[in-house]
């Protein structure tokens, strides 16, 4: 391909427009409840946003992890504070039951095919809360003190909910991409 001018100033066109979209998604997005959360990711794959204040003081951050959902699905977001893959990661986990009850709790990974039932994580989460609107769930979380510094693996996840409980999610695409490094103080 001929890079002109033109091929140019309409990459820069598209990828102003994208910057835009991205900016409302993502920065200018407004909590119904009001929190304002100065730091926000749009993450890459599976429709899903990242906003968190980090408080120096406790080590702690507070997270909204927003990402797209269909009533019979779960989503998830996680930190894995010992690898950069699925096992070891520490996760929150939300869902609808049958009856719209939003179910939200913490869930580490042990292994590829977990049962995702509640449990506690290797580092102090509290807060935990769920709403979901508009085809969108949103978790909301205190995580930490988080003693191994600001910068660490994450995770988000979505798939299928079935007889109240999550299902293994999609071992392809999106669902394998949705990994990245977050640090807490960009
Ligand atoms: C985000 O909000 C700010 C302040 O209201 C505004 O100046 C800016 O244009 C908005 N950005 C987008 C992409 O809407
Ligand atoms: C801190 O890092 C160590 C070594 O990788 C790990 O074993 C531990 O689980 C981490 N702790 C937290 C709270 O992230
Ligand atoms: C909805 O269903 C869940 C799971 O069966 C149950 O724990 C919860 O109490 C139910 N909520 C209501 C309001 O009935
Ligand atoms: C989680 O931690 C709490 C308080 O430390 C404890 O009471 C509870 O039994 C733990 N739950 C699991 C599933 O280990
Ligand atoms: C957590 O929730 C409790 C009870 O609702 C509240 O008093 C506390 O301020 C909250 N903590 C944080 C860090 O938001």
């Amino acid at each position: 391909m001929e890079v002109t001018s033109e091929t140019i100033f309409t990459i820069s066109i598209i990828l102003s427009l994208f910057l835009v979209s991205s900016a409302q998604s993502c920065k200018n997005y407004t909590f119904a409840s009001k929190q304002v959360f100065t730091s926000c990711s749009e993450l890459p794959v599976l429709q899903a946003n990242l906003h968190w204040n980090y408080i120096p003081e406790t080590k702690s951050v507070h997270i909204a992890y927003r990402a797209n959902q269909t009533p019979t699905e779960w989503v998830a977001w996680a930190i894995n504070p010992t690898g950069t893959g699925m096992v070891g990661s520490q996760a929150i986990v939300a869902f609808r039951y049958s009856n719209g009850t939003v179910a939200v709790y913490t869930t580490p990974i042990d292994s590829y095919n977990p049962l995702m039932q509640p449990g506690n994580l290797s580092f102090p989460v509290s807060n935990v809360s769920a709403t979901y609107t508009n085809n969108e769930m949103t978790i909301f979380a205190v995580v930490g003190p988080l003693v191994n510094g600001t910068t660490f693996n994450h995770a988000w996840q979505a798939g299928p909910v079935s007889n109240e409980n999550p299902q293994i999610h999609s071992t392809s695409g999106p669902n394998v991409e949705s990994t990245g490094t977050l640090d807490l103080l960009s």
